[in-house]
């Protein structure tokens, strides 16, 4: 494949060498002897100018409007003006050629330049990612996975595939989509009234996992170390900018080295973002998102990520404690209380107003949190975590799990036959380990300052939302 545009704007210098570049048109200004068009490949934050002289094709021309799809032939030579190094000439009366692969007739075109509000791009969630803003949040995506893939590997992880069906319900929080079968001669796509009742597929109720932690421990407790970037579903009905009905969540779970616990799993969380986001931080599409929104934030991150620092680290005992302090002069929403699930506005606060950065919190009462957590020497809180950071709150959940058999038989209560492959993994060799679980448009969004997770995914899915 010829080179993309991002590609072509790294080269040093322009080689003034023919060159086909195909892209959309994101700006075009005409004058009479030659006009100056942007496109863009969406592989860049920046677009490519190419100059066009004036060839004999007028109604050509005309229709080089924004979001037509084009290919134009010409020469990459040295941009006279600033900002951008190379530009394209496109001389018509010499070896340049001008191609419409795509019209996009500017009446009824979505995209027009001017500011487009985040719901209107919502409702039109097919072409939003010809913004650039959504563009750039795609390419970041990208570029943070590959990043992470690298830390992973550098120490000694595995990146395993789970499944997304399952039959259980790891957080137990009950928001499990479940599956039912469609009748067999209906086509794909099916209309509400064509679904059969639940047919039990696989003789037994099946549902989307809700995470992949529960099938990762099996694979760590044979291959040591294992990660996933995968697909989660919840059917929350919270209309939060927090919260999404499909998500993707970075999971990794592995057997502990000897005396580590939720302090070692906050070593590992920390030093992960640190790098990965760390590397991203000073790029282009960083930049972009980062354009318009308050400096101080993006700062903040920046100090947070680069900082040489541990991040401040408390129980959720000692949480409690600095937020009835602060709920005595200004009163929260809901009162803080030991026993109380932390809500965002408590998070925030711990992240914004205390700790003025990421802070981790643990040892949460045992009664708040999944059976699979181990529990703590005092009866009453598990070795667990959340990382919280600002505007976003939590981002990680994660925990040592319980290795002890009895332990967990005890916490499991009467389990079926179908938990009995987890209690397994500890009858069998069990060994101490632990896990977390970080969403990643949670993720995207502490680090760009997109104030939506729905923002943060290519296509988001929400109760009373799924467009496309
Ligand atoms: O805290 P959670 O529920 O933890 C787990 O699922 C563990 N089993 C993970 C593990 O230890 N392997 O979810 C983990 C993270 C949250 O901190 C949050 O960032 C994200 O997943 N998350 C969501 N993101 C978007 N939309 C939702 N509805 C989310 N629910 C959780
Ligand atoms: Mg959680």
């Amino acid at each position: 494949l010829p080179p993309t545009i991002r590609q072509i704007l790294a080269r040093p210098s322009p080689t003034e060498e023919p060159a086909t570049i195909s892209g959309w048109i994101k700006s075009i200004r005409k004058q009479k002897n030659v006009s100056f068009a942007v496109i863009t490949d969406g592989s860049s934050a920046e677009g490519l100018q190419a100059v066009l002289t004036k060839g004999k094709d007028d109604e050509l021309l005309r229709k080089l409007t924004n979001g037509a799809a084009v290919r134009f032939t010409g020469r990459l030579v040295k941009s006279p003006g600033a900002g951008q190094s190379i530009e394209l000439l496109v001389d018509q009366s010499r070896e340049g050629k001008i191609q419409l692969l795509g019209e996009c007739p500017p009446e009824t075109y979505p995209i027009q330049k001017k500011d487009l509000t985040t719901e209107y791009l919502r409702d039109h969630v097919h072409l939003r990612a010809r913004t650039s803003r959504i563009a750039a949040m795609l390419r970041l995506r990208d570029g943070l996975k590959r990043e992470m893939d690298n830390w992973f590997e550098a120490q000694g992880f595995y990146f395993c595939n789970t499944p997304i069906i399952t039959g259980n319900d790891a957080e137990g929080a009950g928001e499990t989509f479940r599956l039912e079968k469609i009748q067999a001669s209906h086509p794909a796509i099916a209309s509400p009234q064509e679904v059969t009742p639940p047919s039990e597929f696989f003789s037994r109720p099946a549902f989307l996992t809700v995470s992949h932690q529960l099938h990762l421990e099996a694979l760590a407790t044979a291959i040591s170390r294992v990660y996933t970037l995968s697909p989660c579903f919840r059917a929350e009905r919270s209309l939060t900018s927090r919260h999404l009905a499909e998500f993707w969540m970075l999971e990794a779970e592995w057997v502990l080295p000897d005396g580590d616990g939720v302090q070692g799993i906050c070593d590992l969380t920390e030093g992960l973002l640190k790098d990965t986001v760390g590397a991203v931080i000073g790029n282009q599409d960083m930049d972009l998102l980062w354009k318009d929104r308050e400096g101080s934030m993006r700062q903040a991150l920046l100090d947070a990520v680069q900082s040489h620092q541990p991040w401040a680290r408390m129980t959720y005992t000692d949480a409690i404690m600095e937020l009835e302090k602060a709920h005595f002069s200004a009163p929260f929403e809901y009162e803080p209380k030991w026993g109380r699930s932390l809500k965002s506005e408590h998070e925030r606060w711990l992240a914004e107003k205390l700790i003025c950065g990421p802070v981790f919190v643990t040892d949460y009462p045992a009664a708040l949190k999944p059976f699979y957590m181990r529990a703590n020497d005092d009866e009453r809180t598990v070795a667990c975590l959340d990382l919280l950071v600002p505007y976003t709150a939590e981002i990680v959940g994660g925990s040592v799990r319980e290795e002890r058999l009895d332990v967990l038989q005890q916490k499991m209560g009467d389990h079926g036959e179908n938990d009995a492959w987890y209690l397994d993994l500890r009858k069998y060799g069990g060994a101490p380990h632990a896990g977390f679980g970080m969403g990643f448009e949670r993720l995207i969004s502490w680090i760009t300052g997109i104030e939506n997770i729905r923002e943060c995914i290519p296509m988001p899915r929400w109760t009373g939302r799924m467009l496309l």
